[in-house]
């Protein structure tokens, strides 16, 4: 429940196949987040998430930035959009696109990301083929709320996986996914019951500050 006592309305932005979209759909069906997804939206009108949401009954909608001048004007179709649904809660689930201040502004506080990397470490795109460059050790994903620093908001949530080295990037594709569909649900189920908020630039838990938790 949220703190006003309704179940939490989420809203899912996507561009692609959708996996971390199903761990949430499943995880509010299994009652682990206290939630509903109540719209999934897709930049690509053809991405496969969008048919995980109509499979789901939810509803789903692809609003293309090909059919908008700007990312100004296509960031505002987007809010007036979202805005249909009366969210509590956006997560950006493999969302390719970069939003304008205006928007992020607009959501502070409720707008969540998931990245396929230990942040603040390889922030940005390719970031297996980056970590097998460098040879890592280990390699993981992190949630975070979005702030105007891409990739750089206050972290909630930190998933890690070894590296072997037979590894490819296939191989940790499918380990941080695995580790992505662990920890994303469990971010939203904080939020979703109250107990998770950004204050100014700290994440708390429980009115206590994350970072003081040992979570991330
Ligand atoms: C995930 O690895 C996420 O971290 C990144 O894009 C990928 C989306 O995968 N931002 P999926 O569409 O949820 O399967």
């Amino acid at each position: 429940m949220t703190e006003t006592g309704h179940a939490c309305r989420i809203v899912v932005l996507i561009s692609g196949s959708g996996s971390n979209l199903q761990a949430i759909i499943d995880a509010c069906r299994e009652e682990r987040i206290p939630g509903t997804v109540v719209g999934v939206i897709s930049n690509e009108p053809s991405a496969y998430g969008l048919t995980r949401a109509l499979q789901a009954n939810i509803v789903a909608v692809g609003l293309s930035h090909r059919d908008y001048d700007s990312r100004k004007t296509y960031d505002e179709a987007l809010a007036d959009l979202i805005e249909t649904f009366s969210p509590d809660l956006i997560v950006l689930a493999g969302f390719m696109r970069i939003l304008t201040p205006a928007f992020v502004k607009k959501y502070e506080g409720r707008l969540i990301n998931i990245h396929p990397s230990l942040l603040p470490d390889y922030p940005g795109l390719n970031t297996h083929q980056r970590v097998l460059a460098d040879r890592r050790a280990s390699h993981g994903a992190t949630v975070h709320f979005v702030t105007e620093d891409l990739d750089g908001g206050p972290i909630i949530i930190q998933g890690k996986t070894s590296i072997v080295p037979s590894d490819t990037e296939g191989t940790l594709a499918q380990k941080v996914h695995a580790v992505e569909h662990e920890i994303y649900p469990k971010a939203i189920a904080w939020f979703a019951s109250g107990r998770l908020s950004l204050e100014g630039n700290q994440v708390m838990l429980d009115d206590g500050l994350l970072s003081d938790r040992g979570l991330t």
